[in-house]
């Protein structure tokens, strides 16, 4: 089945039956052309439903050869398309149940549904969601999962005044999000933080040509990268601005949830691990504390995963700590995730507030926790150590 746009054909009957089926829906299905047999006696007419029991009924015949036929795109075959992209998104992110998406869509009951609706009204989307739901791509899951959180953080962040039409684009922005990559079968090889990724910023250019809204590509510009810009000793206007501009704060909100996926599918990976939201809550934590997030979306995350709130707290001293450094940037808290010293990032600057004199400590090998980047790799080496040290908490038990 070739899906472009506003056209979705084939030459094939058995595609059309695979397509049906998937729909759940043959008479949601009619022909732009009808088929024939081989003396031209019409099997299938055009422009009519389709039957089931008919349809079926030719899979025997060789009918894979029928020249180019296209399915009429009316409004009943767009409801059980969006039908079945709903459905897809209840399977895979647990709508139903008590996920951390359910929680945010229920605590608002966001109208899903009718964004998917209003969304593959456009021929662009139409094409696009459907061919990575129906040929079931790698990365169907992961777009799935960013699109449901980030809709559902945005719609318990802002009033209900807040206008549908910014959900719905920053529902379509998750959507396409990762658009460069959804052909890569390893596209998670894409997906980090270290700054060696440009996916984000070519999908953000090559869906510019779609006739969709250029906020689109601005939202998704950057969601691999990261920035500090949320830093406590901005003045509040500043905060103020991210959250008041629906673009910016639709990239803030992607750029976390990609975060947070990322960190999720890293941890998880590596070995040991059997909870992985212990270290994905600290994680991301720690990174707000540090002004990569802004803390009203982490309170989201907390409000959720109550089981995990010491970890949540842990992660948060230790960038407390950490940011009490004289100058901002050198204190290090090392190892991670559980910290026993505060080292210093350079040697040579004077600071005699809170240098440590005595043993320095050698580190070895660099920080392993490369994977969240964030500038905070500390070189092989002997490190002095900081009197912020002694300030460090006890890590959460079974941490
Ligand atoms: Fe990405
Ligand atoms: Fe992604």
């Amino acid at each position: 089945m070739q899906f472009e746009n506003n056209n979705i054909f084939t030459t094939k009957l058995s595609d059309i039956i695979a397509f049906a089926n998937f729909l759940g829906k043959y008479e949601a299905i009619a022909l732009h052309q009808e088929i024939k047999d081989k003396n031209g006696n019409i099997l299938i007419s055009a422009k009519r439903p389709l039957n089931e029991n008919l349809v079926k009924s030719l899979l025997k015949r060789d009918l894979d050869n029928l020249g180019e036929i296209s399915l009429v795109i009316s409004n009943t075959l767009r409801d059980a398309i969006a039908e079945r992209i709903y459905k897809e998104f209840q399977k895979i992110v647990n709508l139903g149940e008590f996920s951390f998406p359910a929680y945010l869509f229920e605590k608002k009951s966001l109208d899903l549904k009718r964004i998917i609706k209003v969304t593959i009204r456009n021929h662009f989307f139409l094409g696009y969601l459907i061919k990575i739901i129906f040929e079931n791509k790698n990365i169907k899951n992961h777009l799935i999962e960013v699109s449901a959180i980030a809709v559902g953080l945005m719609a318990n962040l802002v009033n209900k005044n807040y206008k549908y039409g910014h959900f719905m684009r920053l529902f379509q922005a998750a959507i396409l999000h990762d658009y460069s990559i959804t052909n890569n079968p390893n596209w998670e090889e894409e997906e980090n933080f270290e700054g060696k990724t440009q996916h984000d910023i070519q999908s953000a250019h090559a869906i510019s040509g779609n006739e969709l809204s250029s906020d689109i590509s601005e939202m998704i510009l950057n969601h691999n990268h990261l920035k500090q810009s949320f830093k406590k000793d901005e003045s509040a206007k500043e905060e103020e601005e991210w959250f008041e501009n629906p673009v910016i704060l639709s990239s803030v909100i992607l750029n976390l949830v990609e975060y947070y996926t990322h960190a999720k599918r890293i941890i998880s990976q590596q070995k040991g691990n059997k909870d992985e939201m212990t270290l994905v809550s600290y994680q991301i934590a720690l990174q707000t504390e540090m002004g990569f997030f802004p803390i009203r979306l982490l309170r989201l995350f907390e409000s959720y995963f109550t089981k995990y709130t010491k970890f949540f707290k842990y992660g948060e001293e230790i960038a407390i700590i950490q940011n009490a450094c004289q100058y901002k940037k050198y204190a290090l808290a090392y190892p991670k995730p559980k910290a026993t010293q505060i080292l210093c990032k350079n040697s040579k600057v004077t600071c005699e507030e809170f240098r440590l004199y005595g043993q320095p400590l050698m580190v070895v090998v660099p920080e392993s926790d490369t994977w969240i980047r964030l500038g905070e790799n500390i070189p092989p080496g002997w490190h002095d150590k900081c009197k912020l040290s002694l300030k460090l908490p006890k890590p959460p038990d079974n941490f």
